[in-house]
């Protein structure tokens, strides 16, 4: 039990927000996606205060009409429990339950995302509002899946959360004593004497503690695990047989540790935006995708939302060209996603969103947007036997959510380090050598891949560290950048070389880190350059690949290390690589595959995906793909 019930092939729809429209809308908008093939939408994502307009008095009727017309029309059902933004009612009785910032400002309803988890009130109601949904709706023929809240990821630093996150400490430490050590307390006298000096780390006069800010990132991604696991679990007992998922969002700022919670849901669900207006959406959307499918870890996965219109970037908002919105979307489904599902379905006229792109946007079906929505949506059916093989990769990145949250805006680091841009580096090389990855947790499973890579991990605990080695002398091929295993799952720095206590494995120490200045590059002999962070390396038993032609300490170095351990080897790269340094190493670790610059390539069994981004035809082996557009081949057998 892991598919969307009774959604045949792949997944197309997004959310569906009727509560918006009058009535006479919701018939023209069943039409509309029968005729643009949509079979599955997400319902009530936002609507706790129509479903219980007063504290317990609930209105359904709506509801029911609405899944009413959907399950006529043949139309699945992912139903949303509404608890990513309580009413005005609920706020209003419940201050307590608000979110309070770090710097202990209350945030008040107007917008979304406005509770504390930790508060007993939100969990109470979150609780009431699911079960009542469960018993309505269990066995209702439309229900195809159940979407537990939106995007988990609002932080609160309130006196509930305080309070929690004391508990919290008490289980993993014991005694005070462990906790001192392990936050090492004696620096600026943060000695702990009693349980309830602990505060959320709020806004302090300077530098906090970084050891104390990653244990609450751990009890926060913890607590919203119980919040969902207490909906999940009212909504199985009612309705055993109906996936149960939540829909994660990507930013450094959200404490959800992806794998912890992939184990907890029956499909993982996620929602890519990415955020540049240029190629980097591309490569985005296949971090994205990549990301998500290795979560899943084999099991299924779906792009739960994605813009169909426009790109928000810094810079503002890009109009997606023609074909762009399917080439996204196919992006995912060829790295395995079970369809392409969109925020929204019709475009709001009032809110704050109401200049988001839709799949039905403010002028109606008689639009370009329509129409390539409709030509997509009936292209799916197609290609579902293909999407059904399994996306075979030989080479896993480490994705380590602890080194994102602990290098993101903390400013106790040797250097700004962009956690996740090391990683996107590596997988947009690799990806651009037409060579799919997978992506492995630091302490996960990595037996099945000939080749690691592990950029930047920070933060290596020590059983991550052995199974580094394991994989390594088991004849695994481990690449590592610089500033891996700069410090354990404490934030204590590995003393002695730094690499997570692995000196015998990379047969190097670390001796110094040495940050570069902006803009200037550090030449390596026959091997492109460097970017602002350099170490300096000591062999021990390691070869040098390659050496630091310029720089200070650091001239005639070793700059890239290659050390035979067990019946694999170890590569050291000591510094943040250029593009085309990074290019040559694969090289030399002959890691190809089939593909041309911006053009994806996944093989699948006997299926071939081919997107190509460019605005030239492109031939892949005897598969012409014209500019912009996708195909799929199916090999003989
Ligand atoms: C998502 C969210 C949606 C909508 C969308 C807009 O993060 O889940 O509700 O706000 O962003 O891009």
């Amino acid at each position: 039990m892991d598919w969307p019930k009774g959604v045949d092939g792949l997944c197309y729809g997004g959310d569906y927000n009727p509560e918006q429209w009058p009535e006479n809308v919701w018939d023209d908008d069943v039409a509309l996606m029968r005729e643009a093939g949509v079979n599955l939408v997400s319902v009530g994502v936002f609507s706790w205060a129509r479903l219980e307009p007063k504290e317990g008095e609930y209105d359904f009727d709506w509801l029911d009409r609405v899944l009413g017309k959907l399950h006529d029309g043949g139309i699945g059902v992912n139903l949303a429990t509404p608890t990513a933004s309580p009413p005005p009612w609920f706020t209003l009785a419940h201050p307590d339950a608000l979110n309070v910032r770090p710097d202990g400002t209350l945030q008040v309803h107007g917008s979304r995302d406005t509770y504390d988890v930790h508060a007993p009130a939100y969990r109470e109601a979150s609780r009431r509002i699911a079960a009542e949904l469960a018993g309505r709706y269990a066995d209702h023929p439309a229900l195809a899946m159940w979407h537990v809240h939106n995007e988990y990821g609002s932080t609160s630093h309130s006196p509930h959360a305080e309070r929690a996150f004391r508990v919290w400490l008490r289980q993993k430490y014991s005694t005070l004593e462990a906790l001192n050590d392990a936050w090492w307390g004696s620096f600026w006298s943060q000695r702990y004497s009693e349980w309830d000096q602990i505060l959320a780390p709020r806004a302090t006069q300077y530098l906090t503690n970084p050891a104390h800010e990653l244990d609450f990132k751990r009890f926060t991604c913890e607590a919203m695990l119980d919040h969902y696991r207490e909906q999940r679990d009212i909504l199985r007992e009612a309705a055993p047989d109906v996936p149960i998922t939540t829909n994660h969002v990507f930013g450094q700022w959200v404490p959800v540790d992806q794998w912890r919670w992939s184990e907890e849901v029956d499909l993982v669900a996620f929602d890519s935006y990415p955020g540049a207006p240029d190629e980097r959406a591309e490569q985005q959307s296949a971090l994205h995708a990549d990301l998500a499918r290795s979560w899943a870890g084999g099991r299924p996965w779906l792009l739960m939302e994605q813009a169909a219109g426009s790109i928000h970037s810094a810079d503002g908002s890009i109009a997606k060209s023609p074909g762009r919105m399917a080439r996204h979307s196919m992006i995912h489904i060829s790295r395995g996603s079970k369809g392409a599902m969109f925020f929204q379905w019709r475009a709001g006229r009032g809110g704050a969103e109401q200049w988001h792109s839709s799949l039905v946007p403010h002028s109606g079906k008689d639009t370009r947007m329509f129409r390539e929505v409709v030509e997509f949506g009936n292209a799916l059916p197609g290609i579902a036997d293909a999407a059904d093989a399994p996306v075979e990769a030989d080479v896993a990145i480490l994705w380590s959510p602890e080194s994102w949250w602990a290098t993101g805006g903390h400013a106790s680091l040797p250097a700004k380090i962009d956690y996740l841009e090391n990683v996107a580096q590596i997988h947009r090389i690799l990806r651009d050598r037409g060579v799919t990855v997978d992506f492995a947790a630091p302490e996960g499973d990595l037996g099945k891949y000939s080749v690691v890579i592990a950029p930047t991990t920070y933060v290596l605990s020590k059983a991550a560290a052995e199974n580094l080695r394991w994989f390594t002398a088991g004849g695994g091929r481990l690449v590592a950048s610089y500033l891996t295993g700069a410090v354990d799952e404490n934030c204590q720095v590995w003393t002695g070389g730094y690499l997570g206590g692995l000196t015998d494995l990379f047969g190097i120490r670390v001796l110094e880190h040495l940050p570069q200045p902006a803009g200037e590059q550090r030449a390596l002999w026959n091997f492109g350059g460097a970017e602002r962070f350099c170490e300096l390396v000591e062999l021990r038993g390691a070869q040098c690949v390659t050496q630091y032609a310029t720089g200070d300490v650091i001239e005639n170095q070793p700059a890239v290390t290659v050390n035979p351990f067990g019946e694999g080897e170890a590569w050291y790269v000591s510094c943040k690589l250029a593009d085309d340094a990074w290019d040559r190493l694969f090289e030399a670790l002959e890691l190809n595959g089939p593909g041309l610059a911006g053009v994806d390539v996944v093989d699948r069994g006997r299926w071939r995906f081919i997107i190509n981004h460019t605005d030239a035809e492109a031939q892949i082996g005897r598969i012409i793909v014209p500019a912009g557009a996708w195909a799929v081949d199916k090999r003989p057998d």
